[in-house]
């Protein structure tokens, strides 16, 4: 197999384009497809402080790399759900990441404010470990932006997660999810920030060799609480799907984009959506979930971030121009 572009051999072969290429050439394809929807959907804009939710994988750090390569500065967010090995394996990837790119991380540590892991939280109200963590990550994530001036949330969402999440709402014809499965949604009047996907035409096995190819050290092993059955079944799906039709996740992305009016708002959930009296987070009702959260276990310290500062050389507040 040779590659297309220039004739060597080939490292990858992408049937959804009817193409191979060599390292070097695959890597450029895939920065200029990155580059290419980020101005499309209108993702990251001059002026924007984007900032990237790192978690140690393949996605997410090579979204800030490839940021970072495009010339869109951006720093960094992990939130450490302090689950043992992982989490700190997690954080040394980060870290190595940052002082690569010369760029600012901030690490929320769970068990700094709870004074137990995420899985412990969890069982303390009920819930799954992933369900409590979903819940603090977007808290944490949304309050670093808005204290530190980052406007733009950028995560590593890829197109297997997000085909599988469509197919997920479509089967159980889920309204309230399906309209909001965009590349980026919007920013809610200074108290939530816009969340932007831009790897959500890059398929998992286009991301892994982007990583391997470009020497990114990502953490391979999943959160042992993860474990999301369901979505894995539909990945398996789509693969199978895949392997017999190259190209089916892609039109099935975007035929759905095409088709969702794009910042289409649910009025109703509009309507019944406040601000938390506490904190001002979106919640409905008058406290947020976070809130709740804290006073459950009776905590009233405020968060503090680690703050590690990768770029020795140049630290002025990262803005695109
Ligand atoms: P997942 O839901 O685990 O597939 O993660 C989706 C995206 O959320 C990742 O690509 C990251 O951008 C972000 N993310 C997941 N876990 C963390 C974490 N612990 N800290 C910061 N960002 C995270
Ligand atoms: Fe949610 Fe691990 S508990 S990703
Ligand atoms: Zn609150």
């Amino acid at each position: 197999m040779k590659c297309r572009v220039c004739g060597q051999e080939a490292s990858i072969g992408l049937r959804a384009y009817n193409t191979a290429l060599c390292a070097d050439d695959f890597i450029f394809f895939l920065e200029k497809r990155v580059s290419a929807t980020i101005r499309k959907y209108h993702l990251i804009e001059t002026g924007d402080t984007p900032i990237v939710a790192v978690s140690g994988g393949k996605d997410s750090l090579s979204v800030w790399h490839i940021l970072n390569r495009l010339g869109y500065p951006a720093d960094g967010i992990y939130v450490d759900l302090g689950i043992g090995d992982y989490s700190r394996t997690s954080l040394a990837k980060i870290t190595q990441m940052a002082e690569k790119l010369q760029r600012k991380v901030y690490t929320l540590h769970v068990r700094d404010i709870f004074e137990r892991g995420i899985d412990e939280v969890a069982r303390a109200i009920r819930r799954v470990p992933c369900s409590a963590c979903g819940m603090i990550k977007r808290y944490v994530m949304n309050k670093v932006c808005i204290d530190r001036d980052y406007n733009v949330l950028v995560t590593g969402h890829n197109l297997d997660d997000e085909a599988a999440a469509l197919l997920g709402n479509l089967l159980y014809w889920k309204d309230e999810y399906l309209w909001k499965k965009s590349p980026s949604l919007e920013s809610r009047d200074g108290h939530l920030s816009k969340k932007v996907k831009p790897l959500f035409l890059c398929s998992e096995r286009e991301m892994a060799a982007y990583a391997v190819l470009s020497g990114i050290d990502y953490i391979y092993e999943e959160c042992p609480f993860s474990v999301d059955a369901k979505s894995l079944e539909y990945k398996g799906i789509l693969n199978n799907l895949e392997e017999s039709s190259p190209g089916t996740k892609l039109q099935f992305i975007k035929g759905y984009l095409k088709r969702m009016k794009v910042g289409k708002k649910n009025d109703e959930e509009e309507r019944d959506m406040a601000y938390c009296d506490t904190c001002g987070y979106p919640c409905y009702g008058d406290k947020c979930n976070m809130c709740r959260l804290l006073e459950r276990f009776h905590i009233e310290k405020g968060m503090d971030f680690d703050e590690y500062d990768g770029s020795s050389l140049d630290s002025t507040r990262p803005m695109v121009t």
